[in-house]
């Protein structure tokens, strides 16, 4: 069974966004290999996050993963920093990738960019990540488009240790959705929907009731003119509603254009998709949030597995640096 692993962080609430891009795929493929699921709250601390916050957000997101139809029964959930196997292969990872090579990714310039002190982490965050995949031996990561960098660096970085310290990483893949990889904000079309920089009109969080999700999707920005086609340079709202639709309910965002001549009727179409999708999600995510006792002991149970899995393939990758074996 192909070793499937995925990541989420723990800073914001659960949107549209992830949802589409990446969890819905989590629920859907959990069976299909040996699947963890990990809430990476040291990445969290890459930017301010208030302790108190950041401990209710691991919570919350271990209850949004659930509700979105993750089952303890059939795949792992754990939290990052139970498995301190994460960060100890981290350190590894460091001194197999470059500063150059860390400097040049996206996500670095952009969540750097303005800050007046950027933190260290957030320049080796994708090293943490790379741990993350690398230490399960996980071949499959099914992740939303804005991973595809991070996920190449984890290529490039378990090729290069192999090549200089002998066969130790399965060298893992991408597995990015066809459609839903890159849900917009509603209200800045041309950036992505995002739990820590998107406008609160433009995010659609997975708990929104109905009337807030009509009432955003009512407001969405649209473009200039008023044909609905799907060209997400020229007409980016209207293009990233049409996605929404398409992934939604199937079908490809070009076609589902045809069958409209008004935006007015596209947004109650898909304000009543959304609403429909993210309805037993929401429902679950109650029950659950009534329970907190009962997902603790899933991310308890979670982390002792993912501890088992993590401490032979340490060992593996320390041996073949050369660090002395641990003495029991
Ligand atoms: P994050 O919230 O950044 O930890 O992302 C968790 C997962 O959701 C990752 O696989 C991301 O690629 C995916 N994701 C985040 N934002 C979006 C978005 N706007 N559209 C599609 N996928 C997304
Ligand atoms: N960096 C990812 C994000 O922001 C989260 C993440 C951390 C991750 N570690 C991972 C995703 C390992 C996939 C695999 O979305």
């Amino acid at each position: 069974m192909a070793r499937i692993f995925s990541g989420i962080q723990p800073s914001g609430t659960l949107h549209v966004g992830n949802y589409l891009g990446a969890v819905r795929q989590w629920a859907a493929t959990q069976a299909d290999g040996d699947a963890l699921y990990c809430i990476v709250d040291l990445h969290a601390l890459t930017l301010d996050i208030a302790p108190d916050e950041l401990r209710a957000r691991t919570l919350d997101t271990a209850i949004g993963l659930l509700g979105a139809g993750l089952d303890p029964d059939v795949c792992t959930l754990f939290v990052q920093s139970h498995v301190p196997e994460h960060t100890e292969l981290t350190w590894l990872l460091e001194c197999t990738a470059s500063y150059g090579e860390l400097r040049r990714m996206t996500q670095f310039k952009e969540k750097g960019a303005g800050q007046e002190s950027v933190r260290a982490g957030l320049l080796t965050y994708p090293v943490l990540m790379a741990a993350d995949i690398l230490v399960y031996d996980a071949e499959h990561v099914p992740v939303g488009d804005d991973q595809r960098q991070h996920l190449e660096l984890a290529r490039t970085l378990a090729a290069r240790f192999n090549t200089r310290y002998g066969d130790t990483f399965v060298v893992p893949e991408a597995v990015i959705p066809a459609i839903g990889a890159r849900v917009m904000d509603l209200q800045q079309p041309t950036r992505k929907m995002s739990k820590s920089t998107a406008t609160p009109l433009g995010t659609i969080a997975m708990t929104d009731p109905p009337e807030e999700i009509v009432r955003k999707v009512r407001k969405a920005v649209t473009d200039v003119g008023n044909d609905v086609a799907y060209d997400p340079d020229t007409k980016p709202g209207i293009s990233n509603l049409l996605e929404l639709l398409a992934a939604a309910t199937g079908g490809s965002p070009a076609q589902l254009a045809a069958g409209y001549s008004s935006y007015g009727q596209l947004k109650n179409d898909v304000a009543d998709a959304l609403v429909e999708l993210l309805a037993p999600v929401r429902r679950r995510i109650a029950e659950l949030e009534a329970d907190p006792g009962t997902v603790h002991a899933i991310l308890d149970k979670g982390s002792h597995k993912a501890h088992g899995l993590a401490t032979p393939v340490l060992d593996r990758a320390r041996a073949a640096v050369g660090l002395t074996a641990r003495r029991p």
